[in-house]
């Protein structure tokens, strides 16, 4: 069991996380969940939820007679996920656990979703092994990363300001965040023992508020921007923001940001 994760955040950032980064999941959330097919009274996990943005959609499709199961490492994010649960829907049961280490029996799952999560976990077949494990035979794993940094200019924008201020370790893990997940997925979840993977990039223009309070704003909501802080002061946060601006360009909110979507069945 591995509970280290190159994505840590911690006192008041969760909350942060919540507001800042929905924005930028919002469309990559519905493509996930459209993705994984769900239905009234599937029973789903959203592996590494965090604040819950997959969860609380896919409680929406699964109904009141469906479950919905999310589970994280960080207890602050699923602190936020559960105040967060609207509780219209079928009660979200939000656990503490590391990836690779499931607090469920074998088969639970008609589906897991992951967004945003599988590039930070620290033994990636080991977690995927843990989520064969856990869904059921034809069941669906449907899982979005980051795709090449280059694919969305609003991240390295990001990566010249961590690079810039940051400690190298922070702008090591912050390229590793973009890095090669994408295309070790589908291979990894056939060694695993899921089958029939399938690889889309999915590309999203999506327009962000005002960038002078957003870009701050969201730099504080990921660890990133909290290592900026730790090692600086809001001074180095500032001074981060303002690169980041001005390696955007002016006169427009609306960014593309680029995912890859992959999907495979048990
Ligand atoms: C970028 S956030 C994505 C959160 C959420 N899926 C979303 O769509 O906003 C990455 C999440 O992965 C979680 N995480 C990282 N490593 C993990 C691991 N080994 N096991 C469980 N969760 C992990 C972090 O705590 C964090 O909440």
């Amino acid at each position: 069991m591995a509970d280290a994760t190159g994505f840590d955040l911690k006192g008041s950032a969760p909350e942060r996380y919540e507001h800042y980064v929905a924005p930028l999941m919002a469309p990559f959330v519905t493509a996930l969940v459209d993705a994984a097919d769900l239905y009234p009274g599937a029973t789903v996990l959203d592996l590494a939820c965090g604040t819950g943005f997959v969860a609380r959609a896919a409680a929406a499709q699964a109904g009141p007679t469906g479950r919905v199961a999310g589970v994280d490492l960080n207890e602050g994010m699923l602190k936020i996920a559960t105040a967060c649960h609207p509780r219209l829907y079928p009660d979200i049961e939000f656990t503490p656990a590391p990836a690779d280490d499931l607090p469920y029996a074998d088969a639970t799952f008609d589906a897991v979703l992951c967004q945003q999560g599988a590039q930070f976990f620290p033994d990636l077949d080991a977690a995927l092994r843990e989520t064969a494990r856990v869904t059921r035979p034809g069941g669906r794993f449907a899982a979005t990363v980051w795709s090449h940094l280059d694919d969305s200019p609003y991240f390295v924008a990001h990566q010249r300001a961590v690079e810039q201020y940051g400690p190298p370790e922070k702008a090591a893990d912050f390229r590793a965040a973009f890095a090669t997940t994408a295309d070790r997925l589908p291979t990894a979840l056939t060694r695993a023992g899921f089958h029939d993977t399938t690889s889309h990039t999915l590309t999203f223009a999506i327009e962000l508020p005002p960038l002078e309070d957003y870009i701050p704003g969201h730099l504080s909501a990921i660890p990133w921007g909290q290592a900026l802080t730790e090692a600086g002061g809001e001074q180095a946060l500032t001074r981060a923001a303002d690169t980041i601006r001005a390696h955007l360009p002016e006169g427009t909110t609306t960014f593309p940001f680029t995912a890859t979507l992959v999907t495979a069945v048990r």
